[in-house]
């Protein structure tokens, strides 16, 4: 254990902490031996919370608190949580990025019936693989209201030495009771009758879609601006940093002065390590990074400020003993190095073998202009046809963006490689969240080996909400 990470995540880890209860008692129903069970209580429930900006407002919480407890298991564990629904509304718990038996996933309608206000639902499945992962609410806007946390997967044998490890959640808020869904049921409907021309399919207007709010806060673990927690480093420390993105709606570019930061993660996932100067992190992903500590001073991890102040944040990296008040933050260029997916090549762990897809499926992403719907091949959700698949294919997904705003897609319950025609397929990255850009043509593969009914979507919340997502069905045989 290590008492700077500690410190710093005191109010999520010791929380935590506090609340499982372990066993090893053989699970029946998993029927292996010797799996420990870690059971966690999660109380869905308004809360009224202070991102030490001084300014208290209501926002929804597991337990209370903002982020979420941190779930900390080792691979191999079985994670049981039991979730008490307090809130006034319907309530599920999604898994992101771990690939789960379907009836675990968390999406209401698709793969449970949603849990009713006062009721409880017990979520059990096994922890695999190891990596960073983020557990957050499914239901209507209720990510955007503080329903989420980190879920941190500790391998069995740790192959990577460092002498730090910080978990850094990087939130958008809206500091108002309800958080960011209250903003826009506040806001009037605007020009949003327009642009249902082009739509293979009527809506009832009682169902338009709602805007983006503007956000008027950014936060990491729950606090804001100088409240954030410094990051306290020793002169020669080796620091691995698991940066994770719950933003409803927020992508962030991320640089720390007087140092270099190395990939090694990619969405949990291994990686040959790739140093960059800057990580682009969208939503619903998770880097794990890692620096040297060997450059003393007070530095910045900041995020590039877009437009009006947008994912501004900024978190202190101060060396201990160095007294200076004033912190020196990155200074972004057009020149700085920025890794993207295809320069990084998968750890390859197992030496699998990537065979050619049964199946190729194209995905339009549209929406935005003349529209306040997202679409995927022109329909949405739940309009939208089903991605069908067989079980044991092998699947490419094709994304075009024909819109002039990147779309995180993200798919429940696999892992996706993205297709890199530059190295040979057992190289390509696995990921489960991947940001198409504006006007990009970029493919993915899977293999279909769990079957169920699976959301794939937009991970921008109200692009999703919008219409932008499908459901992937695996056919009966
Ligand atoms: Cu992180 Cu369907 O979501
Ligand atoms: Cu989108």
């Amino acid at each position: 254990m290590n008492l700077n990470r500690r410190s710093f995540m005191k109010y999520t880890a010791s929380t935590a902490a506090g609340l499982w209860i372990s066993s090893c008692l053989p699970d029946k129903a998993i029927s292996k031996i010797n799996q420990t069970v870690k059971e966690f209580h999660f109380t869905a429930v308004q809360t009224r919370v202070n991102l030490g900006s001084g300014k208290d407002f209501v926002a929804w919480t597991y337990n209370g608190q903002v982020p979420g407890p941190e779930i900390r298991v080792r691979e191999g564990d079985i994670i049981r949580v039991v979730l008490k629904n307090n809130l006034p509304e319907d309530t599920t718990i999604h898994w992101h990025g771990i690939p789960l038996p379907n009836p675990m996933d968390g999406v209401p309608n698709v793969t449970q019936k949603p849990v009713a206000p006062g009721e409880t639902f017990v979520y059990e499945f096994e922890a695999r693989p190891a990596g960073s992962f983020i557990y957050h609410s499914h239901f209507k806007l209720q990510l955007d209201q503080g329903l989420y946390g980190p879920l941190i997967i500790e391998p069995l044998s740790e192959t990577e030495a460092y002498d730090q490890e910080y978990t850094l959640l990087l939130e958008d808020w809206v500091l108002q009771d309800g958080g960011g869904a209250a903003a826009i049921r506040r806001r009037p409907a605007g020009p949003m009758m327009g642009g249902r021309m082009g739509m293979r399919r009527q809506f009832p207007t009682n169902q338009m879609p709602l805007p983006e709010p503007v956000y008027d806060g950014y936060a990491v673990n729950g606090r804001l601006l100088s409240a954030i927690y410094p990051i306290v480093v020793n002169k020669g420390d080796r620091v691995k940093l698991r940066l994770i993105n719950p933003s409803s709606a927020t992508e962030y570019y991320l640089s720390l002065a007087g140092h270099v930061l190395t990939v090694t993660h990619v969405d949990g996932n291994p990686i040959k390590p790739v140093p960059t100067e800057v990580l682009r992190i969208g939503m619903g992903e998770r880097y794990d990074v890692r620096f040297n500590a060997n450059n003393p001073g007070k530095w910045l991890l900041a995020a590039m400020e877009t437009g009006l102040g947008e994912g501004m944040l900024r978190i202190p990296v101060n060396y201990r003993g160095i007294k200076r008040t004033q912190s020196v933050g990155p200074i972004f260029r057009q020149d700085m190095l920025l890794a993207n997916y295809m320069d990084f090549t998968f750890a390859n762990l197992w030496g699998d073998i990537t065979l050619p897809p049964d199946r190729s499926i194209y995905q339009t992403l549209s929406g935005g202009m003349h529209s306040s719907f997202w679409t995927i091949n022109g329909q949405v959700y739940p309009e939208t046809d089903a991605l069908r698949v067989q079980k044991g294919e092998r699947v490419r997904l094709i994304y075009g963006n024909h819109s002039m705003m990147p779309h995180p897609m993200h798919l429940h319950g696999h892992f996706f490689k993205i297709v890199n025609p530059a190295i040979p397929p057992d190289m390509w990255i696995l990921k489960d969240t991947l940001i198409v850009d504006p006007m990009q043509q970029i493919a993915v593969e899977f293999t279909a080996d769990n079957p169920g009914k699976w959301l794939h979507h937009c991970h921008n919340l109200y692009h999703m909400e919008a219409g932008m997502a499908n459901v992937v069905h695996y056919a009966q045989s």
